[in-house]
C-alpha cells in the first residue's frame, strides 16, 4: 500500500510555467514555445490525476494521455470524451483523490489556470515551477509566492534547446514544515 493510501490523503502539487513578471498565459494560449518544458511537464505529471480549469483544457485541446483529466467548469452542459467533469473545486479534488488512490498515484497535479492556482495554493504540499526568463505580455497570472510559506528545495537550469523561445529554470518548492 502506498504512503498516500495509508495516510488516506494525497498531496497536491501545483505545476506551472511562470514568466518573471508572473504571466502564465495570453489569449487562452501560452506566450511562448518551450519544448523542453513540455517534456518536463509530461514527466512531472505522468500517471497523476490532473485538475484544470475549463479554459486550460480548451487551450490544450484534448485530454492528456496517461493521466486522468479532471476539468472544472460551472457549465452543467460541458462534456468531452476522455474527461471527468467537476462543477466545483471540492468535487474536482475528491475525484482526483479517489483516482490517485485507485491507481496508486503519489500526488494530484493542479495545472492551472489562475483561479485554480489561487484556490489550491493554500492546500498544496509542493510546487514544480518552470521559471521562464522573459517578461511577455499576458492576461493570466500565477499567484504571488509567499517566501514564509514556500521553501525552495531543488533548482536546475537546463541548456536552452533549439525549440525553446527562452531560457528556463526548474524550481521545486515545498511547504515549510511539510514532512
Ligand atoms: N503557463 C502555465 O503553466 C499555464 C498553465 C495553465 C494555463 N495556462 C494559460 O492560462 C490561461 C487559462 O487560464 P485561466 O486562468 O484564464 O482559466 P482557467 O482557470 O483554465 O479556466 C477558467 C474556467 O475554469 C472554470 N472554473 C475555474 N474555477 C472554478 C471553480 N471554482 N468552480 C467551477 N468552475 C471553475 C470556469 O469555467 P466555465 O467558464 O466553463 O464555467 C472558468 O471560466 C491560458 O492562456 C492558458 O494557456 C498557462
Amino acid at each position: 500500500m502506498s504512503a498516500a493510501a495509508k495516510e488516506n490523503t494525497v498531496p497536491i502539487i501545483l505545476v506551472a510555467a511562470v514568466a518573471e513578471n508572473g504571466v502564465i498565459g495570453r489569449d487562452n494560449g501560452l506566450p511562448w514555445r518551450l519544448k523542453s518544458d513540455m517534456q518536463y511537464f509530461r514527466a512531472v505529471t505522468m500517471g497523476k490525476p490532473l485538475v484544470m480549469g475549463r479554459k486550460t483544457f480548451e487551450s490544450i485541446g484534448k485530454p492528456l494521455k496517461g493521466r486522468s483529466n479532471i476539468v472544472v467548469t460551472r457549465d452543467r452542459a460541458f462534456a468531452r470524451a476522455g474527461v471527468i467533469v467537476a462543477h466545483d473545486l471540492v468535487r474536482a479534488l475528491e475525484a482526483a483523490r479517489g483516482d490517485a488512490l485507485r491507481r496508486g498515484a503519489d500526488a494530484i497535479a493542479v495545472i492551472g489556470g489562475t483561479e485554480l492556482f489561487e484556490r489550491t495554493m493554500p492546500l498544496a504540499r509542493r510546487m514544480a515551477l518552470t521559471w521562464v526568463h522573459a517578461e511577455p505580455e499576458g492576461n493570466a497570472y500565477f499567484p504571488k509566492i509567499d517566501p514564509q510559506v514556500w521553501c525552495e528545495v531543488e533548482r536546475h537550469s537546463p541548456p536552452k534547446g533549439a525549440d525553446d523561445d527562452y531560457g528556463i529554470t526548474y524550481v521545486t518548492y515545498e511547504r515549510a514544515g511539510a514532512a
